[in-house]
């Protein structure tokens, strides 16, 4: 009886010491109690090897005695476990739900946010651009149902260069060639090859074939516009004036010894 009870008492000081420990390193409070827990049960383990020995067995009730000893041992181990909160797997997604659904929110505020942002800037580009042609004389008008060319601003800070090597850039970044050979290079057949395309289109309309796929047919290409082949998606994936740039630099082909074919107006 006295060792057992120095047993425990061992057994309280290391669990003890193990709780100040796991605290001082800002462990949670469920560690500390399994660190405690853990020093307990080793102490118990230490009590049960003075208790005395069982009396010899042999044949099949030893091998009984020990399967039910097997079977106790298991139910008490993944009963055990099983009343821990952290190993039910709702319990797992309801609190995954929870750290992710503020995130999700928020990123798709952000997306909405960033949008208007976009709407307004281009807003007030259409409002200068306004302003600026009127200071000129001109009685142009910005017509509403066309999309406004927003002049290369860069222009006025870069040099031209950069402007086209931009919209060279979109025809890589976009994969325009997967479907449009251009000076020998790409195209699977797909689309029409686009070397003259400046001869037919001015910088606005290849805009907005690329907004609207639907707005132009190349000529002999009625069943691939009537499918949709080309992609209407580049409205939401590039920037507007990603767009002015690819168009720009697309209407500075004007390479008449290659046919491509000619567009027709559709909207
Ligand atoms: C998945 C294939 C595909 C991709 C990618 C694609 N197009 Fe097209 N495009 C076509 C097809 C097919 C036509 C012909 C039918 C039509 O006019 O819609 C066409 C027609 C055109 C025309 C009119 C050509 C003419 O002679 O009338 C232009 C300009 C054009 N595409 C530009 C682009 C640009 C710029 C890109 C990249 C931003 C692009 N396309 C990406 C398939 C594609």
């Amino acid at each position: 009886m006295g060792n057992v009870i120095k047993k425990l008492l061992i057994g309280l000081v290391v669990g003890g010491v193990l709780v100040g420990l796991s605290r001082w390193l800002e462990f949670p409070f469920v560690f500390q109690m399994m660190f405690f827990g853990q020093a307990m049960f080793g102490a118990a383990v230490f009590m049960l090897l003075d208790a005395p020995s069982v009396r010899t067995m042999s044949g099949a009730k030893s091998v009984i005695a020990v399967v039910v000893f097997y079977i106790m041992l298991c139910t008490v181990i993944i009963s055990g476990a099983s009343m821990w909160p952290q190993f039910d797997p709702e319990d797992e997604k309801g609190k995954i739900a929870k750290i992710l659904e503020p995130k999700r929110k928020a990123t798709e505020q952000g997306k909405a946010e960033e949008l208007i942002a976009r709407a307004k800037a281009l807003d007030e580009q259409v409002k200068a651009l306004e302003a600026r042609l009127k200071a000129l004389g001109g009685d142009y008008q910005v017509t509403k149902e066309l999309p406004v060319v927003v002049p290369p601003v860069t222009t006025s800070k870069a040099p031209a260069g950069d402007f086209m090597r931009l919209g060279e850039e979109q025809w890589q970044l976009q994969e325009c060639y997967n479907c449009h050979k251009l000076k020998g290079e790409g195209g699977k057949k797909r689309g029409p090859e686009l070397d003259n395309i400046g001869s037919y289109l001015t910088v606005d309309e290849i805009r907005q074939k690329i907004i609207d796929p639907k707005s132009f047919m190349a000529e002999g290409f009625e069943k691939d516009w009537e499918k949709g082949k080309m992609p209407d998606k580049f409205k939401e994936v590039m920037e507007d004036s990603d767009i002015t740039a690819l168009a720009s630099w697309l209407n500075t082909f004007k390479n008449t010894s290659v046919n491509t074919p000619k567009p027709i107006k559709k909207k």
